[in-house]
């Protein structure tokens, strides 16, 4: 199984397009310390020629611009791709804008939980993807499914589980409401994603509020996670200016603390770790940063665009 992290940022990319922070701003004259990410993003294949993608971000035009694999042939049809599914694991702008990119009367399925299919289906712009040629197939929490492209089989199972998490910012205040827009019935989820023939898995969680000991006990002995990066610190955004949300509010777990990432999971028997959807206020980007260095010397890898795990 291929894994390609096509974009590593958190929703707004890095440098983000109106922020002036000191990071984007680095980011943005070409510091050596700091690289430009997309948003989040992976794409995966069990043979190397049927992808399938993970979250289709706003940024998918320049990520399959820079991925020679997510092309069509150059001696396919006129119209082709090797995009065969696309699975969103939430209805956040950063995982679903890119559908309307993939508009072109091109058949694959698109995968999601109830939540984010029923978005998709309340927002009639989303009907540009025709329903004859992108099948929508919803994903049952807890049950492991062959993941199919319009061709058949992809030699992928997935099994999607719910993960502590927030309702998308544009649905907060409209239709169903949640306390404190919080939820943990797959309005965010996880996913265990396996190689049929290896029986290779990884698990990619881009967007989770808190680590608790169901989810510790599923990634016990775990070959690779891909974890949400989004803060290293719970008040960072505000901290910096940027804005007055905390983490919390955001619907994701900080890095660092008592009750973070790097305490939650430490311990477990994970082969490889890897932060994702990584927001621009975070000091890990900074590769001289201390907060750089916790996070790898805790056996933490920093996801960037173009990273690609075989397992
Ligand atoms: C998030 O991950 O919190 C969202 O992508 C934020 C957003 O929708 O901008
Ligand atoms: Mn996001």
């Amino acid at each position: 199984m291929i894994i390609k992290i096509i974009g590593s940022s958190a929703g707004g990319g890095f440098p983000q397009w109106n922020c002036n922070g000191p990071q984007s701003r680095a980011v943005r004259r070409g510091e050596a310390a700091f690289s430009r990410r997309t948003q989040s993003s992976i794409a995966v294949s069990a043979n190397g020629t049927d992808w399938a993608l993970f979250n289709a971000s706003p940024d998918i035009g320049e990520q399959i611009a820079a991925t020679p694999a997510l092309q069509p042939g150059t001696d396919g049809p006129l119209r082709a791709s090797p995009i065969k599914a696309v699975l969103v694991t939430n209805g956040d702008i950063d995982h679903i804008a890119g559908l309307l990119t993939l508009r072109e009367k091109q058949a694959f399925s698109l995968y999601g939980a109830r939540p984010v299919l029923e978005t998709l289906a309340a927002n009639p712009i989303f009907d540009a993807l025709d329903a004859e040629l992108v099948a929508r197939r919803e994903l049952s929490l807890g049950r492991a499914i062959e993941l199919e492209g319009p061709d058949g089989a992809l030699g992928l199972t997935i099994e999607p589980y719910a993960v502590p998490g927030k309702i998308p910012l544009y649905l907060e205040d409209v239709g169903r409401n949640p306390a404190d827009f919080m939820s943990d019935e797959g309005d965010a989820i996880g996913l265990a994603i396996t190689d049929r023939e290896t029986s290779a898995t990884a698990h990619y969680i881009p967007g989770c509020a808190a680590i608790d000991d169901q989810l510790r006990a599923r990634l016990e002995s775990a070959e690779l996670v891909l974890f949400d990066g989004t803060l290293f610190t719970d008040t960072e955004m505000p901290d910096q200016g940027l804005g007055p949300k905390t983490g919390k509010r955001m619907g994701h777990i900080s890095i660092s603390g008592a009750d973070g990432t790097l305490a939650a999971l430490d311990g477990l028997d994970i082969k490889r770790r890897i932060f994702v959807h990584i927001n621009n206020s975070n000091p890990i980007l900074d590769e001289r940063s201390s907060e750089r260095k916790t996070v790898e010397d805790a056996g933490w890898a920093i996801g960037f665009d173009g990273m690609e795990i075989s397992l």
